[in-house]
């Protein structure tokens, strides 16, 4: 049950320091090495080429690891919508390996691509948080994410808990193939100071509903920006608000603004901006922010400690750059919610959304 919590989904969100440190023990030994099957691992190290079919959040968790799966593993990795993909395969490369990403497992459309890739006998992944799932049963290996059940419609454990397990195989596969910077990446270390970069965040509930509560409450749109690992978030994060809050909102990447978007900037609206500490694109971030507070725009900054600057709103305690978005999308989770609460709608079973979604 949600014992003493008003809603599952902030219960979920409040699991999320836990479920990182359960991981720690179930893929990794007492010494940090990662345990993991390894015929996953050398089915990895054979394909030319990784691509992550998923839908709605677990689609954008599978944005949000290509980067280190690519830093660590030395392949490209390239995403698919699987509604789409059900229909329109792309060209595949010689040695594809796919891997499926679903809370559920149950997900209609991303089995539809893998009954496909089984016709075609592409070697599967499902990374699910049910054992014994369809997605699970006929992909040809399965990681579990060990988040226990999610209830809430709106998903967040799942998708921290999706980064990673992602996480786990990259540095399995790095370490099977001597890639230096897999070497480097201790992931179950890295992973205890997301742990508690979370409960920081958590811990700061009380201000990120102030932050927030007279921005959104009778908005009818909103603005997430962010560059690179942050531009992944911000899909994640406008996902989560327009499903359980209602409000049409948009992420998008921080650049692409000035080609057309930022016409939509008018007086008050608001634009949650989301800055990791990226010496490369943080300060470009800023720019477009300067440029949407021109126009008028609301903003709320979300920032990661060693970029923060006077006046910014929400601040994050520093994570490693590979798990950036784990701890990021804490804050965005929050904001939904409070957003949903606020407005007096039913946190956990938004109007025209079931669970899981098993109907193409
Ligand atoms: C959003 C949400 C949905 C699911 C999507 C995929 O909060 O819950 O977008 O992420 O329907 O579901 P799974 O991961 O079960 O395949």
């Amino acid at each position: 049950g949600k014992g003493t919590y008003p809603f599952y989904m902030l219960k979920e969100i409040d699991e999320q320091p836990a479920v990182m440190r359960k991981l720690s023990q179930i893929y990794a030994d007492e010494t940090g090495k990662v345990v993991m099957d390894d015929a996953i691992i050398q089915a990895l190290i054979k394909a030319d080429r990784i691509y992550i079919i998923a839908a709605g959040t677990s689609y954008n968790a599978g944005y949000a690891s290509k980067y280190l799966l690519e830093e660590l593993v030395e392949k490209p990795v390239e995403l698919g919508i699987a509604s789409e993909w059900g229909y329109n395969m792309p060209r595949l490369s010689e040695k594809p390996f796919f891997i499926f990403l679903s809370q559920s497992g149950e997900t209609a459309d991303s089995r539809q691509v893998l009954v496909k890739a089984n016709e075609l006998g592409i070697p599967s992944l499902t990374v699910t948080n049910v054992p014994g799932s369809t997605l699970s049963r006929e992909a040809n290996f399965t990681l579990l994410l060990h988040a226990g059940p999610e209830i809430a419609v709106a998903s967040t454990k799942a998708y921290t808990a999706q980064i990673a397990v992602l996480a786990f195989l990259a540095k399995a596969t790095g370490t099977a193939i001597a890639n230096k910077k897999a070497a480097n990446f201790d992931v179950v270390h890295e992973l205890s100071l997301v742990a508690q970069s979370i409960e920081a965040t958590l811990s700061e509930k009380a201000l990120i509903e102030s932050k927030v509560t007279g921005l959104l409450a009778t908005t009818r749109n909103a603005f997430y920006i962010g560059r690179g690992q942050d531009y992944y978030v911000a899909m994640e994060a406008s996902l989560k608000l327009k499903e359980i809050s209602y409000i049409q909102c948009e992420g998008f990447a921080a650049g692409e603004l000035k080609h057309g978007t930022i016409a939509l900037i008018e007086e008050n609206t608001p634009v949650l901006a989301l800055i990791s500490n990226n010496p490369k694109v943080a300060s470009h971030t800023r720019g477009n922010v300067s440029e949407v507070v021109a126009r008028g725009a609301n903003v709320v900054t979300i920032v990661e400690q060693d970029a923060a600057i006077e006046g910014d709103d929400i601040v994050i305690n520093n994570v490693h750059p590979y798990l950036s978005s784990i701890s990021m999308v804490i804050p965005t989770q929050l904001i939904a919610y409070y957003a949903s609460l606020h407005r007096g709608l039913d946190v956990d079973k938004p109007r025209n959304l079931a669970k899981s979604v098993t109907v193409e």
